[in-house]
């Protein structure tokens, strides 16, 4: 895909996370753009179970291949401009078409009585080309969308861009708080199976949690996953690791795939909590995340790392959002730290959240097993990791940053308001 074809943090996919199903599509369009931008699409973390043939041609030449040929569940055809012919070749690609093919057309003519006319044939949407990416994709997503369909979770995927940075514990206060101050039905899962602090953090002895899952996903069903789940709060469910070397296993692709497929049926959130590992199957869970959150610290190896990871998943995911920046741990004592302005211009975005270093809040709360604002809750951490939340939960402005600019001047909130904006 060329960059021209669809700007790196132009569009983003709106239809959420709902992977598409394991669909055949074949693509028959004249424009070397359409049939760029849709290979691009296919390439897309929601389109990863499509199979996919983009080939170069139009309806005339679908009509004809399919003759004799079995067709897919859905075809993309280009149609000439010319209204009369165009309804020629889609009869017959029509009476070539086995039941339950969705035929999907690219024109070239912008105008509602086209788009009416050709509704009208009987195929599942009219684009007009050029066709972007994010356009395709959400209108396969739409095709395919089961109107019954619970919505799904979110997933929130936290990453430490080098290990000890506080990943982990940004993760369970951000999921906290999602749960306890949004009062969002959330779930955190822990992925770093031998070391993970997850049932620490709340004080919960762990169990084999998430590992019996990832050993047996074909047995995870809705009355396995209360069973393994611990429920720490009213709307926070943990998947706690048994931290222990035993399990020091690499989850198999399938069975994680299998896992998320089931909570995200359960929860509207579900957190991630990654080892700082950049093997395979941790990879694949970054990239097939709705949000990623990148936590590191103000020093020139956490400023490298979270450069080339930032830079890789940004342009891995061009129909997503970036990933958003933790900058944890600032004004260390006694400790020279690169300032925000340099990060940010290195890292071309503003973090999305600062957390000073703050050993008494952080460290009584991982004594106590528990949450930064169960300690302090005015504290001005425990404010910035509800904003966190706020972002992710796309509640917009956090509270704490309109609480902060009413105290200082008249303009403050529409400032502050600005600011939210743009983050
Ligand atoms: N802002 C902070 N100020 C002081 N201590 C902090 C801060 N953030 C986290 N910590 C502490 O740093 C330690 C490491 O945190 P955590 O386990 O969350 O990091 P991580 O990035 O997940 O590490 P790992 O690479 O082992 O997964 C913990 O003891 C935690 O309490
Ligand atoms: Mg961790």
């Amino acid at each position: 895909m060329s960059d021209a074809a669809t700007p790196k943090g132009g569009e983003n996919v709106t239809t959420g996370s709902q992977p598409i199903p394991r669909i055949t599509l074949h693509a028959f369009m004249e424009k070397a753009v359409d049939r760029q931008n849709l290979s691009a699409a296919c390439s897309d973390r929601r389109m990863v179970r499509v199979t996919n043939e983009v080939h170069e041609g139009s309806v005339a030449n679908a009509a004809e291949h399919y003759s004799d040929q079995p067709t897919p569940n859905l075809l993309i055809v280009d149609v000439p401009q010319d209204r009369e012919k165009a309804f020629a070749y889609l009869q017959t690609l029509a009476e070539a078409c086995d039941p339950g093919t969705q035929v999907v057309v690219v024109g070239t003519l912008n105008d509602v009585g086209v788009y009416r006319d050709f509704m009208r044939q009987g195929i599942s949407e009219y684009l007009v080309s050029p066709v972007s990416s994010v356009q395709f994709i959400e209108t396969i997503a739409n095709i395919y969308a089961n109107p019954g369909a619970q919505p799904l979770g979110k997933v929130h995927c936290f990453a430490g861009v080098k290990g000890g940075v506080g990943s982990s514990t940004i993760a369970h206060n951000v999921a906290w708080h999602m749960a306890e101050t949004l009062g969002e039905s959330t779930v955190v899962l822990d992925l770093d199976l031998a070391f993970g602090t997850l049932g620490l953090n709340f004080n919960h002895d762990g169990g084999k949690g998430i590992t019996e899952a990832l050993l047996e996903p074909d047995r995870l069903d809705d009355v396995l996953l209360e069973r393994l789940l611990f429920k720490a709060y009213d709307k926070l469910a943990l998947f706690t690791a048994p931290a222990s070397l035993d399990a020091g296993f690499d989850p198999a692709p399938k069975a994680l795939e299998k896992v998320l497929d089931v909570v995200k049926a359960n929860f509207a959130h579900i957190i991630i909590d990654l080892p700082h590992s950049w093997a395979g199957w941790a990879r694949g869970v970054i990239l097939a995340s709705d949000e990623i959150v990148l936590s590191m610290t103000p020093d020139l190896t956490s400023l490298r790392n979270a450069k080339s990871l930032n830079d890789f998943l940004i342009s891995q995911r061009p129909n997503d959002v970036a990933p958003r920046i933790a900058l944890n741990m600032m004004e260390a004592p006694k400790r020279p730290e690169i300032p925000v302005k340099e990060i940010s211009d290195t890292l071309g975005a503003a973090p999305a959240a600062i957390l000073g270093y703050d050993n008494v809040l952080f460290g009584t709360a991982a004594n106590n097993g528990q949450m930064a604002s169960e300690v302090d809750a005015k504290n001005k951490n425990s404010l910035a990791l509800l904003d966190l939340a706020n972002i992710l939960a796309r509640r917009g402005l956090g509270h704490s940053a309109i609480a902060a600019a009413k105290d200082t001047s008249p303009l403050a909130p529409l400032l502050a308001l600005l600011k939210g904006l743009k983050a």
